[in-house]
């Protein structure tokens, strides 16, 4: 099949959204833990996760829509803290269900059972159950106007990878660790390693 630009506006709404997000290949999945200054904790599941480099440690998300109540974005933006946590197979319908639309200021820990665990000196609530974990604080907030969303780019300011998943080289073992992907909005995966090759050169 080819879409052209005519054919991909007019496309009915939902078979364009499953097209154009799962078009991007597959994707980082992670819960971002927040908590607001009023102290309530909220859990949310993203896949737009991208490395921005390496020294500094910097990360970014994209964060829709531009709404900032005591949700991910208003809770970043008003704490400078988050924390992003790997999925793994064990609870992928807990983190799928942390996407539905709670209230403000009800916790998704709660509500989908999964457990929020705190390191000194982080306001953010981390997952428990999430063998990989980092904390973040924001740096920078680009505001996309084109369609009112937000690239949230944060400094890592703490990681948290069990033993036996870091190589001596620093290298992470995802697969050891359990970590899966998703493509779309509604489907998850898991990976295996074909191969590690020595850096290029012309
Ligand atoms: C697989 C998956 C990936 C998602 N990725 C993102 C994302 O990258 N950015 C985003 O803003 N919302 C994403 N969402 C939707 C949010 O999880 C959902 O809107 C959530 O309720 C936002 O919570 P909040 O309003 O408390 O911030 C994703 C949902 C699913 C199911």
């Amino acid at each position: 099949m080819q879409f052209t630009q005519e054919a991909i506006i007019g496309l009915e709404r939902r078979y364009r959204a499953n097209l154009i997000n799962s078009i991007g290949g597959f994707k980082s999945l992670v819960l971002v833990g927040t908590r607001s200054r009023e102290g309530n904790e909220n859990l949310s599941l993203f896949s737009s996760l991208v490395h921005i480099g390496a020294d500094p440690a910097l990360c970014g998300i994209i964060v829709r829509p531009n709404r900032e109540g005591q949700n991910t974005l208003g809770n970043i933006i008003r704490t400078g803290s988050y924390t992003i946590n790997h999925v793994t197979a064990g609870f992928v319908e807990k983190a799928h269900q942390t996407s539905a639309k709670y209230a403000e200021g009800v916790s998704e820990f709660e509500q989908v059972g999964l457990t929020p665990a705190y390191l000194p000196h982080i306001p953010a609530p981390f997952v428990k159950e999430s063998p990989i974990q980092m904390a973040c604080e924001l740096v920078q907030r680009v505001k996309i106007d084109l369609n009112d969303t937000n690239f949230i780019i944060g400094k890592i300011i703490h990681a948290t990878i069990p033993d036996d998943c870091i190589g001596h080289d620093g290298f992470i073992d995802l697969e050891k660790a359990g970590t899966i992907t998703c493509s779309g909005l509604d489907s998850y995966h898991s990976t295996f390693a074909m191969v590690r090759l020595p850096y290029a050169r012309p």
